[in-house]
């Protein structure tokens, strides 16, 4: 029987599957810069990725989509850039691509967008029902590889612009700035300064590893944060294990992690020389 593919948004546990599938299937790719996960993860980071959906096949995420807001020089309002699109080496010419894509601008539909544009391959978006259009353009950009489709009939003229997130080289969180930095640097921030030796592990796209190793033996792991909305209105778990074994593999773990973290001395503080 054929797998069915489930198309969903993509949850806060996709971030690194997403990152590795997006990286994967533009490795070959000659015209890529490789950076496309990269742009995700900043997209992801100022809020601008407006939709990202992931195709779960067997309960494995092998596709993904992202779509996030452009300026047009005309004025003209809410048209969407469509892309990184990526489906795994091994699974791709499937159908998944195509399920990926129908269920992303049909999403993007029903968010009243009133168009859509990308930079692809010529053969694979037409049947989609993308088409060059005539006057407008994307610096830098070939027009026989620049492709819009209205959804409202009324067609723009000028001069698209992607959003800045598409000039990501690294991972968002080396840079430091972004909102989801600031919230992980405000508890960064009171550790350093209070003089406690902070490191920030920028390699990742997200760190969902917290653990806290204690005298050698006690493991503190799970989902709560010692927040005030996880101690009072969340629904967490808490395990705090005794065993030095563990403790151990636990602490080797952070040690492997500590070797490509950056020290962090706090906002407004500067490095001891
Ligand atoms: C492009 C991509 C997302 C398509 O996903 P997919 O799951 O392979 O696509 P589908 O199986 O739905 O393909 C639908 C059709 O498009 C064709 N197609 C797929 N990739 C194509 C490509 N790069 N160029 C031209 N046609 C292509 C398939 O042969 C298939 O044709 P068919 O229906 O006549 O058999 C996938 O190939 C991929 O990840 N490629 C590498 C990354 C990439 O190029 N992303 C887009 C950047 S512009």
């Amino acid at each position: 029987m054929k797998a069915k593919i489930i198309i969903r948004s993509e949850t806060g546990d996709d971030i690194t599957t997403i990152s590795e599938v997006t990286a994967a299937a533009f490795k070959t790719l000659p015209i890529s810069n490789h950076t496309e996960q990269f742009i995700i993860a900043a997209l992801r980071v100022t809020k601008a990725l407006t939709i990202s959906l992931v195709a779960e096949l067997d309960g494995r995420v092998v596709g993904h989509i992202a779509f996030s807001p452009v300026t047009i020089s005309d004025g003209c309002p809410n048209w969407y850039g469509l892309g990184p699109v990526a489906v795994l080496p091994e699974y791709q010419r499937q159908g998944i691509g195509t399920a990926l894509m129908q269920d992303g601008l049909s999403r993007l539909k029903g968010l009243n967008a009133q168009g859509c544009c990308l930079v692809g391959h010529p053969e694979y978006y037409r049947r989609f029902g993308f088409r060059n259009i005539p006057g407008l353009l994307c610096e830098g950009v070939p027009q026989e590889v620049f492709f819009g489709m209205s959804f409202d009939g009324h067609t723009p003229q000028g001069v698209v612009e992607f959003h800045e997130g598409f000039k990501a080289s690294g991972p968002p969180e080396r840079e430091y700035s972004g909102s989801r930095l600031s919230i992980l640097a405000c508890g960064a921030d009171s550790l350093a300064h209070a003089g406690i030796p902070t490191k920030i592990d920028a390699k990742h796209a997200i760190a969902q590893n917290k653990v806290m190793v204690i005298d050698g033996e006690v493991v503190i792991t799970g989902s709560f944060n010692f927040t005030k909305a996880a101690k009072e209105s969340n629904a967490e778990n808490l395990p705090v294990i005794r065993d030095k074994g563990l403790a151990a593999r636990y602490a080797e773990n952070w040690k492997e992690h500590e070797k490509h973290a950056e020290v962090y001395v706090g906002k407004g503080q500067e490095p001891e020389r």
